[in-house]
This record gives structure tokens, C-alpha cells and sequence, in this order.
């Protein structure tokens, strides 16, 4: 069986120095949870860098985001063969900040993992609702509806090769963490969606991760790893997060 994933998502912060000594950090350490496949999403400007710091360990890269697009005129986007060029094997899809503040639709999510897919990466395709949403009751509609429009177009079997992350997003960034409760709940949901097919598709749960709370999150049947944003900035606190997947 695949080890458990513990993906760190260090988002638009750090200088190159910065990343570079936090990789180092990462690489010194990453035998304190040698049962964890850990993987980082750097900022696109420092994954050379980055990559560089993880020769020869076993910790792997991945990017926050990607184009649907394999190449052309597409002034300031990134491929995934570039990406791949640079030492990426994972790359988020759908982020919640890309949809929210960047206008990503479920079509493009879609697009961008088949592309993923096709170049060789390992697309993490992040789900989640938003607190209007839940309130709402249409927490379930709303992960349902991410999750088919790239079953539609990529087809079962692929969606469950990749790995789903839930993040709701008023979790994301905000300390306030889905209970355990409310998270399996979710996260059960979505195993039932994917069926036969994804019983053992990796289902991250990404949103104010931390040590203090990660160890109740991890012990939920269906989740089986973390996408953590903040606390993946501090080396002993990312390491400690992956220590209690186990
Ligand atoms: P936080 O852990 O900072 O809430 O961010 C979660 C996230 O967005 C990871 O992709």
C-alpha cells in the first residue's frame, strides 16, 4: 500500500533563501517520518531551487498550480512538462484561492488535471465548500458537483488515480478546523462517490492543520494524509503534523 501523503503548501511566501533552508530543514529530518511520503509545493519561482535541496531524498516536489494548456501563447502561465522539467511529480488542481480569487471554474479544474495526467504528474484535486455554502446545506452538493465535472471529462478510473483534497474553505487560513466528525463525514462521502474504484484513492484533508489537532483529523477512517498551508512554513511543526500520520 501507498504511504500516507503529507503535503505541504507553502503558497506565495518565502524568499529563495528562505525556501532553500526550509527544503534543507525538511531533508535533515525527513527520518522522523520515514512511514510519510512527504511532498511540497514551493512557490513556481523557487521549485529549481528547491529541487535541488531534495536530490537524493525522498521527499517529493509539487506545484500550487498549473495551466490547462500544454503549450503555447499563454503569457505568464507554466506548463506541466515544464513543471515536470523542474522535478515536479504532484501539482494542486482547483485550489480554493485559484477558484476564489483567481476565477477558476470547474471546467478548467477539469482540463488542468487531464493535463496533469497526460504529462506524467499527480494531480491533487482540491475540493470544498465555503461557509455560505454549508449553512446553506449544500456542502455534499457542492463537493458532488467539483468532483463530477472532472470525472466527466478524465473518467472514473483516472479521477481515482489521482488524490482528492477536501478543503472547506472557511477553514482555509482562518485556525478555525472542521471537526473530525464533520470532516469524515465529507470525506465519506466522497470514497462513496468514487466507489469501488477509490478504495484506496488517497482523500487528503487540507485546512488549519496543525500538530495540536492533526492526530484526531488522521485517526478518521477516510482520511488518509493532510494538505497543510500555514504550519507547512515551520519545519519541526510540518514535521511533527506528518510524525502523527502513522
Ligand atoms: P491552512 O493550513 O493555512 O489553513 O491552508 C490550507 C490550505 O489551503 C492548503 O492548501
Amino acid at each position: 500500500m501507498a504511504k500516507p501523503l503529507i503535503a505541504g503548501n507553502w503558497k506565495m511566501h518565502g524568499t529563495a533563501v528562505e525556501a532553500a533552508a526550509l527544503a534543507r530543514q525538511l531533508v535533515e529530518n525527513e527520518h522522523s517520518c520515514a512511514a510519510v511520503q512527504l511532498v511540497i509545493f514551493p512557490p513556481i519561482l523557487h521549485l529549481g531551487l528547491v529541487a535541488l535541496e531534495l536530490s537524493g531524498s525522498s521527499i517529493a516536489l509539487g506545484a500550487q498550480n498549473m495551466s490547462e494548456h500544454e503549450s503555447g501563447a499563454f503569457t505568464g502561465e507554466v506548463s506541466a512538462d515544464m513543471l515536470k522539467e523542474a522535478g515536479c511529480t504532484y501539482t494542486l488542481v482547483g485550489h480554493s484561492e485559484r477558484r476564489t480569487l483567481f476565477g477558476e471554474v470547474d471546467g478548467t479544474v477539469a482540463d488542468k488535471f487531464e493535463t496533469a495526467q497526460r504529462s506524467g504528474l499527480v494531480p491533487i484535486l482540491c475540493v470544498g465548500e465555503t461557509l455560505q455554502q454549508r449553512q446553506q446545506g449544500l456542502t455534499l452538493d457542492v463537493i458532488a458537483e467539483q468532483i463530477n465535472t472532472v470525472r466527466e471529462k478524465v473518467g472514473l478510473k483516472n479521477i481515482c488515480s489521482g488524490v482528492v483534497a477536501y478543503e472547506p474553505v472557511w477553514a482555509i487560513g482562518t485556525g478555525e478546523v472542521a471537526s473530525p466528525e464533520q470532516a469524515q463525514l465529507v470525506h465519506r462521502a466522497i470514497r462513496e462517490l468514487l466507489g469501488s474504484s477509490g478504495v484506496s484513492t488517497s482523500l487528503l484533508y487540507g485546512g488549519s492543520v496543525k500538530a495540536s489537532n492533526a492526530a484526531e483529523l488522521f485517526a478518521q477512517p477516510d482520511i488518509d494524509g493532510g494538505l497543510v498551508g500555514g504550519a507547512s512554513l515551520e519545519a519541526d511543526e510540518f514535521l511533527k503534523i506528518a510524525q502523527l500520520m502513522t
